[in-house]
């Protein structure tokens, strides 16, 4: 198995992003994070672009032991000992220097010509030589540079002193086999190749700049520059994720030291603090990467997760796949959740809560777990053990709340009264009353949680109360709704006592 080395840059290239900016402080916690999920460089910032990033270097360089701290410079001197000054605390450093390699830079951008970047390039490589050993050069634009030209300027950086030569395809420009002829060629080409790991650094403006980084370490290349969650310039960079799962979904001779189950967290920590969030169907990390919504595949995956997913969700942090309740959901599905929220129907309860579920679906994007409980309300017509006949409250300032409840239990009649801090407590334990009268339970339940909602708004709105339930270690779901909020929540607390009775 031969290493890749994971080179994340989300701190430098995934930083340009207009407004992803982050301060001191949340860039060291990225930094420790991207250090626990294993990768191997942290590019921590353009130390010379800004006292921010300058200082960032010097604290991420504190606060992180394991992976190289880079720094980036252009191919100037002043770059360059700004990004020394930066790194003197790092335990191993990188010196992230370079130049750009196409002639439409060496031209416009430059206004020079091939000889003169090329002894820039090596001049820079030689001035960080002599403070760091691990010097990374970068022919910048390299995608569109002419290979030639590219080959002469490569050899010569590793001449004076280059470890590793990134190929960046900086806009973005490539296709796969174009980028990986190009590592090809330079791993046979450049005379003393060998000596440098080639590193492969590529833009997603076509959407290709996974397989092109894939493509790079097919041909050779052994190092990948990625960002998390692929954020970066324009359409982003090659994103990390992705990356590390294809080489473990394909069992590639070639892998990383990610520990894949940080994935998910880390990516998480990346999009809340640069407030970018991820793309619903972004691969391996986005909200819809393991949810399954069609009837077909519903049900294919509660057979066999493996029948729709090449990836185990778990094997990234996720917890669990998801299976999404629409209308386009088939009875497997709707099955999957009801048991999931403590419901077993019979065949024939299971055809009449579809046919309810499909009315409900038609007009509602996504059903969610309180929709179920109000449709089991509505469907499950088995006679009900505990029913409650009378509520009565007396409360209000400056009383002591009292509640009343007549119910009837296995057809016996108890009347029961409590007081309480609030109508709600005093009505429950007046039903708790009836309850232990009755003897239907040895203890009682302990309620886990209580919400309160208006279906819609003002005063004269209907209130649904949805309860949780804790008896011998499992949980009751109960749902109430009512224009009178005690009697909602008397009809929870009695709809979850009859579940777990
Ligand atoms: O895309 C690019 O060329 C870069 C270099 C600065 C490495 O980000
Ligand atoms: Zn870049």
């Amino acid at each position: 198995m031969q290493k890749i080395h994971i080179f994340d840059t989300t701190l430098r290239d995934g930083e340009q992003v207009p407004g992803c900016q982050l301060n001191t402080v949340e860039k060291i916690e990225i930094a420790k994070a991207l250090e626990s999920l294993g990768v191997d460089v942290i590019e921590a910032g353009f130390p010379i672009s800004s006292p921010g990033d300058f200082q960032s270097v010097i604290e991420i360089s504190k606060a992180v032991k394991n992976p190289i701290i880079c720094a980036l410079t252009r191919a100037v001197k002043g770059d360059i000992d700004s990004a020394v000054a930066s790194l003197e605390y790092a335990k191993r450093k990188r010196i992230h220097t370079g130049i750009g390699a196409s002639d439409i830079h060496i031209k416009y951008k430059f206004k020079s010509t091939r000889e003169d970047i090329l002894k820039r390039a090596v001049e820079a490589v030689k001035y960080a030589k002599k403070f760091v050993e691990d010097v990374e050069f970068y022919a910048e634009d390299a995608g569109r540079a002419d290979l030639e030209y590219l080959t002469q300027m490569i050899e010569a950086v590793i001449a004076a002193g280059a470890t590793v030569v990134n190929i960046p395809d900086t806009t973005g420009y490539n296709l796969p086999h174009m980028y990986g002829e190009k590592i090809k060629y330079l791993k046979e080409h450049v005379s003393n190749i060998d000596k440098a790991i080639i590193s492969a650094h590529c833009h997603n403006d076509l959407g290709l700049a996974t397989a092109n980084a894939m493509a790079g370490v097919a041909n050779g290349a052994r190092q990948i520059e990625v960002t998390m969650n692929g954020i970066g310039e324009r359409a982003g960079n090659t994103s990390l994720e992705e990356v590390v799962m294809i080489m473990r979904t394909h069992k590639f001779p070639y892998d990383t030291n990610i520990n894949a189950k940080k994935i998910y967290p880390t990516s998480r920590l990346v999009a809340n603090l640069m407030n970018m969030p991820i793309q619903a169907n972004k691969a391996i990390v986005g909200k819809n990467a393991f949810a399954h919504s069609s009837g077909i595949h519903q049900d294919g995956v509660l057979k066999l997760r493996e029948n729709y997913e090449i990836i185990d969700p778990h094997d990234v942090g996720i917890a669990s796949s998801e299976i999404v309740l629409s209308a386009r959901s088939g009875r497997a599905a709707l099955n999957h959740h009801l048991e999931r929220l403590g419901y077993t129907l019979k065949p024939i309860q299971i055809k009449k809560s579809y046919e309810k579920f499909l009315e409900l679906a038609d007009s509602k994007k996504q059903i969610l777990d309180e929709d179920l409980h109000m449709l089991m309300g509505k469907t499950l017509t088995t006679p009900k053990r505990l029913e409650t006949k009378l509520v009565e409250v007396v409360c209000g300032y400056p009383l002591k709340p009292m509640a009343t409840m007549k119910m009837l239990i296995d057809g016996a009649e108890h009347t029961t009264s409590a007081n309480g801090n609030g109508p709600v407590d005093a009505a429950y334990k007046a039903v708790n009353l009836a309850v232990a009268e009755a003897k239907v339970l040895k203890t009682l339940p302990v309620l886990r949680e209580f919400l309160i909602q208006a279906m819609t708004k003002g005063s004269d709105d209907v209130s649904r109360v949805n309860v949780q339930l804790e008896y011998k270690n499992k949980v009751y779901f109960g749902f109430g709704s009512d224009t009178d909020i005690v009697v909602a929540a008397v009809q929870a607390y009695v709809d979850g006592l009859n579940k777990l009775i």
